[in-house]
């Protein structure tokens, strides 16, 4: 057996790659990626990082910002430590030559909604772009970094795998499908971390891109680690509403930058009946279910998001890439109100990890999007994902590096075992359970939820889950199988985890436990 790489990193993206710089000064490295290099949320991150660089602003205000907004479910202790060290991450970003916005010397500050401060650190409306880029250059010029596209990783490699059975639980890689050739390989390694992003694609409507199918967070349960708050899905208020385009972010900076919510046929602008201090920059959670409300109350198909009172060419300076994308669909954003809806975004729960990245698997790290570190609480606080990503991938790569020589060396471990499958003949399941899993998720456990509507989900995913793993049993995997089976899991832990928070907080609104409860506690879910 040789293993060429000390260190597994799933996942390319904010996460998986700074941890792999901050590993490659010592580590030989894989990066494995599913699809594109490019492919996780990152790459489409519009509005931008918070980071308290402004001389007026203090860490305790973006703390206090951070813990209203996740309605006082974050981990004090973990949001002190990721808000503190994101001067240091914006420092960093520089140093790889991101071309963040400036004012004269200074670094150009938007806001965003929940934030007391301008303190959104970007690159116009394309801050992910510009992020992943240069994470990608740098890692391509470290010769200790290896970056394999087109592999999707199927499960984690655990003791269970070994040669000769330990019943440790150790994690020591991945086994990842390559999608060019349909083979299975074992990717053997030390320590591995993982960072494959969240699971929006769970629902109909969502932001995220195509692969956020919830791998990570389905990989870990199923090798044996805790999962919390996964009833916390995120739900962005602006969302463009177009019969075409499906999930095209407007960033929460247009209502920072001046942005009003109106309804579409008086143009009442409406935040002023739910929340009128804060208007249109009350948390997320807030507005979302604020438009929510409008588009059942008076059976609109949208809502509009209007900055045409600003002039032409702020607008477009501000914002050029929606502006572009917006006048390619006949909409001039400079003159004319945007149609929006709010869609799923951002996966709040996710793999329990402490201050140093470890999970409950000995060898196993996570990062980013799939874990829930204690920041975000019961919703996220705007730009405060991409610097958990650089906060946490750092601090794997520490934690890894301080306790490498403890790490015992991999044992032997067994190819993928395929001698019982064989190639799939009815492809139609899978596109099937899909749209179903999404569609009911999104009817049923979305922004209003109640107990029955969360146990009808319960009753459909207990049926789709058997057809499921039976075809997972029966035929040879492709990566879209892999993501059904995933996203079915993801979906099992959202419900689950729903059906176990018995209040409203944050994120999680049911019309059944309208009131929230006095101590704040996480839900946590046992494999
Ligand atoms: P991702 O960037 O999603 O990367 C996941 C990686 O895992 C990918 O490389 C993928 O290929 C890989 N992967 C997944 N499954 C597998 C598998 N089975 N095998 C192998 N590899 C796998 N946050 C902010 O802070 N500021 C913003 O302005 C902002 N804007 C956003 C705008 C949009 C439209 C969206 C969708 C999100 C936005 N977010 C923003 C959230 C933020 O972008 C993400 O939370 C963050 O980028 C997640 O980074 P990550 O490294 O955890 O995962
Ligand atoms: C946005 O630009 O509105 C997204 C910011 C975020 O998700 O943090």
């Amino acid at each position: 057996m040789t293993i060429a790489y000390d260190v597994l990193i799933i996942g390319s993206g904010a996460a998986g790659l700074t941890a792999a710089l901050a590993l490659a000064e010592h580590k030989r490295v894989l990066v494995l990626a599913k699809g594109s290099l490019t492919g996780g949320s990152t790459a489409w991150a519009q509005g931008g990082i918070a980071a308290v660089l402004d001389t007026g602003d203090t860490f305790e205000n973006h703390v206090r910002d951070t813990m209203v907004a996740g309605a006082g479910l974050n981990d004090r202790e973990t949001v002190e430590f990721v808000i503190e060290r994101a001067p240091d991450s914006i420092d960093r970003l520089c140093e790889l030559g991101v071309p963040f916005n400036r004012d004269a010397d200074d670094l150009h500050l938007t806001r965003e909604g929940g934030h007391s401060h301008r303190r959104i650190v970007h690159v116009d409306d394309a801050t992910g772009w510009a992020v992943q880029e240069a994470l990608l250059k740098a890692a391509e010029a470290n010769p200790n970094i290896t970056m394999l596209p087109g592999q999707t990783c199927v499960d984690l490699i655990t003791s269970r795998n070994a040669e000769k059975f330990s019943a440790e639980g150790r994690v020591w890689g991945a086994y990842a499908l390559d999608e060019a050739s349909g083979k299975v390989e074992a990717h053997i390694a030390r320590a591995t971390v993982l960072a494959a992003g969240g699971a929006g694609r769970v629902y109909q409507f969502s932001t995220s891109p195509r692969g956020a199918t919830g791998d990570g967070i389905a990989m870990a349960w199923r090798a044996g680690a805790r999962m919390s708050n996964m009833e916390m899905m995120q739900f962005h208020p602006t969302c463009l509403y177009n019969l075409e385009v499906k999930n095209f972010l407007i960033t929460e900076a247009v209502r920072g930058e001046g942005g009003h919510l109106l309804h579409p046929e008086t143009g009442h602008r409406f935040m002023a009946d739910y929340d009128p201090e804060r208007m249109e920059l009350a948390p997320r959670d807030v507005v979302a279910r604020a438009i929510d409300d409008q588009i059942k109350r008076y059976g609109l198909d949208y809502v509009h998001l209007d900055i045409s009172h600003q002039p032409a060419e702020f607008v477009r300076e501000h914002f050029p890439t929606i502006d572009e994308k917006l006048s390619g669909l006949g909409i001039d954003m400079t003159k004319e109100p945007i149609p929006v809806v709010p869609a799923q975004h951002y996966t709040c729960g996710g793999v329990i990890v402490g201050l140093d990245a470890a999970t409950d698997l000995p060898g196993l790290w996570a990062a980013g999007e799939c874990t829930e570190s204690g920041l975000h609480g019961a919703n996220r606080l705007a730009s405060n994902s991409l610097l958990e990503c650089f906060v946490y991938g750092e601090a794997a790569a520490k934690d890894i590096l301080e306790r490498w020589d403890e790490l015992p060396q991999p044992p032997a471990i067994k190819g993928w075992d395929e001698s019982r499958v064989t190639d799939s003949d009815e492809e139609v399941v899978i596109k099937q359970n899909w749209t179903e899993i999404r569609r009911f998720m999104w009817n049923y456990v979305g922004i209003v939820r109640t107990t029955k509507r969360l146990e009808r989900a319960r009753n459909r995913l207990r049926m789709l889950g058997q057809e499921i793993e039976d075809y997972y049993g029966s035929f040879r995997v492709t990566t879209d199988l892999i993501e059904l089976r995933n996203l079915h899991q993801a979906a099992v832990l959202i419900v689950e985890s729903a059906l176990e928070r018995h209040e409203s907080r944050g994120l999680h609104y049911t019309l059944d436990y309208p009131e929230t409860d006095e101590v704040a506690r996480d839900t946590v879910l046992v494999p």
